[in-house]
């Protein structure tokens, strides 16, 4: 594609161009771009380097590389050094230009894809799995990403990145590849930080389905308040004009059991189709019958009533469900097609999911990690535990703060007993993270050695729960869910929680034989 075309994509104007004085845009537009790339390893010859300023490092500080790879231009914010190795072209907004390129460069592939974006503090990934189980029992080739896994057509395979939201440039050639595979759906976790990085710019959503919203990533959004308007930016973004010729009227899915249902409301211009348990909303959840193996509701739809059951346990779950059942419904799904997938979902990897090493005593393994996850969890598993209930947790470096000492309570006031551990410290002290947790537990009496211990090792902590685990008791291994490693300092090391629980669990079988 011509640079000249690929900048018309861009819904603002450029404001300069850096580099030796005679190049000129007209100049520069006949080029032919052969890809685009923000990172300047993945810089091709040909390519069009869009030179991002992140957190951690600043794509202008890679111009050198970018033009050693054969670039034919960078684009980035304002530009204020040397004369650069290579055009410079500067714009005012790069990522919603890094959004728009990539829609450019894609050819828009959103426009003809019926696209579902799901948003909220925790449930996220479960409920994009949910919509697309039932998508594909539909018969209705969709894909799928999310901070677990990423699905094309039924094959799926795991997200190796640490990213729930991937960059819009990522997102669009995902779409594409969904597109020229002959899907018609696509569901997306949105998450508040991708909503707030213009990383799902140029979605142009369909359905926006929000779980709900509590205490969560407060150290990037600052206040809860600009929390609440990144989740609100994808209600925004549902347009009641559009219409890809899809059949698909756009709806805004609300859970009304949340608060996030007044936040949310007056920002959708679209016909809201709200969910609940137990409240008269359009979808909603009678008789809860929640197991340990397995829960049961009957839900009432606007077209009929059906009878559910799922392998997925607790009863956040049952919202997860309705959520997922309210999206595929206002699609034309039918009630009985939806109610078939959700008896066939297994659960998703790393969620409520049990480690059994015939052990007398029951592991779980769950990504929960935020404060109100915790709590949930340690609130399902408590009447399921005959004997004690005991928590592995920590809480990661470089994100929310003010998390870690409320943790720190809701495992003191709701486990026998609990291990606090390293999550990802990254390049924060490990032990100053371990004692903000711990403070929150001492506030409410609780002492280090007897009520808790803190061992920042992950595999040792394990240990140390599992040592004291003896029949009719649970474990709960919190935090890490489905992710393959653990992040000290910048060292990425291999690690997975089922992994490591099976692992020590059978050391333990022989000493109890
Ligand atoms: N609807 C919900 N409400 C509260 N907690 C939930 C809900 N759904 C899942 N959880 C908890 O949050 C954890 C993460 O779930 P997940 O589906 O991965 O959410 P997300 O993608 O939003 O992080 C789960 O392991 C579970 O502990
Ligand atoms: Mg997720």
């Amino acid at each position: 594609m011509r640079l000249d075309t690929l900048l018309a994509g861009l819904e603002q104007p450029v404001l300069a161009i850096h580099g030796e004085p005679q190049v000129t845009l007209s100049d520069l537009g006949t080029g032919e771009i052969s890809s685009l790339a923000y990172d300047s390893r993945q810089v091709q010859a040909g390519g069009l380097f869009l030179a991002v300023p992140g957190e951690h490092t600043d794509g202008r500080r890679f111009l050198a590389e970018a033009a050693r790879r054969g670039a034919l231009a960078a684009l980035g914010p304002r530009y204020d050094g040397d004369t650069p190795p290579l055009p410079y072209i500067e714009i005012a907004e790069i990522r919603a230009a890094l959004a728009d390129l990539a829609c450019t460069f894609y050819g828009h592939p959103a426009q003809h894809l019926c696209t579902i974006g799901v948003t909220g503090t925790d449930g996220k990934t479960t409920t994009c799995n949910l919509i697309s189980t039932i998508l594909d029992v539909a018969g209705k080739r969709n894909g799928l990403m999310t901070t677990a896994n990423f699905k094309i057509s039924g094959r799926t395979w795991e997200n190796p990145t640490r990213q729930s939201t991937l960059e819009a440039l990522d997102i669009q050639q995902f779409l594409r590849r969904l597109l020229d595979e002959g899907a018609t759906h696509a569901v997306i976790e949105s998450t508040s930080h991708g909503l707030e990085l213009q990383r799902v710019r140029g979605c142009a959503f369909d359905i926006g389905v929000v779980t709900n919203i509590t205490h969560e990533h407060l150290d990037f959004h600052k206040t809860i308040e600009n929390y609440r308007r990144a989740k609100a930016r994808l209600f925004e973004m549902l347009d009641p004009e559009r219409d890809k010729g899809l059949n698909v009227a756009p709806v805004a899915i609300l859970n009304q059991d949340d608060v996030s249902y007044e936040i949310l409301q007056p920002y959708c211009r679209v016909p809201i189709l709200s969910y609940g348990i137990d409240t008269p909303a359009a979808v909603r959840a009678v008789d809860l019958r929640l197991g340990a193996e397995q829960t049961r509701f009957r839900a009432i739809l606007p077209d009929g009533e059906i009878e559910i059951v799922t392998r997925l346990v607790g009863r956040f779950n049952v919202s997860n469900c309705l959520a997922a059942i309210a999206a595929t419904s206002s699609l034309g799904i039918s009630p009985e097609l939806i109610a078939e997938a959700l008896a066939t979902v297994q659960g998703v990897t790393g969620r409520m999911e049990r480690i059994d090493e015939g052990q007398p005593f029951s592991v779980i393994v769950d990504y929960a990690h935020t404060p109100d996850s915790l709590e949930k969890v340690l609130n399902i598993l408590r009447p399921l535990t005959t004997g004690k209930l005991m928590a592995v947790f920590g809480s990661a470096g470089e994100r929310d703060r003010q998390k870690r000492p409320i943790m720190g309570r809701i495992a003191a006031q709701l486990t026998d007993f609990f291990v606090i551990t390293d999550e990802d410290p990254r390049e924060e002290d490990r032990f100053t993270i371990l004692e903000e947790i711990a403070q929150g537990a001492r506030s409410v009496g609780k002492r280090e050695g007897e009520d808790f211990l803190c061992i920042a090792n992950r595999r040792e902590a394990i240990a140390a729960a599992f040592a004291r685990a003896s029949k009719g008791d649970t474990v709960l291994l919190a935090g890490k869910g489905h992710e393959q490693s653990i992040i000290i300092g910048t060292t990425k090391t291999p690690w997975d929680d089922r992994r490591v629980a099976r692992e020590q669990l059978t050391m333990l079988q022989p000493e109890r034989d």
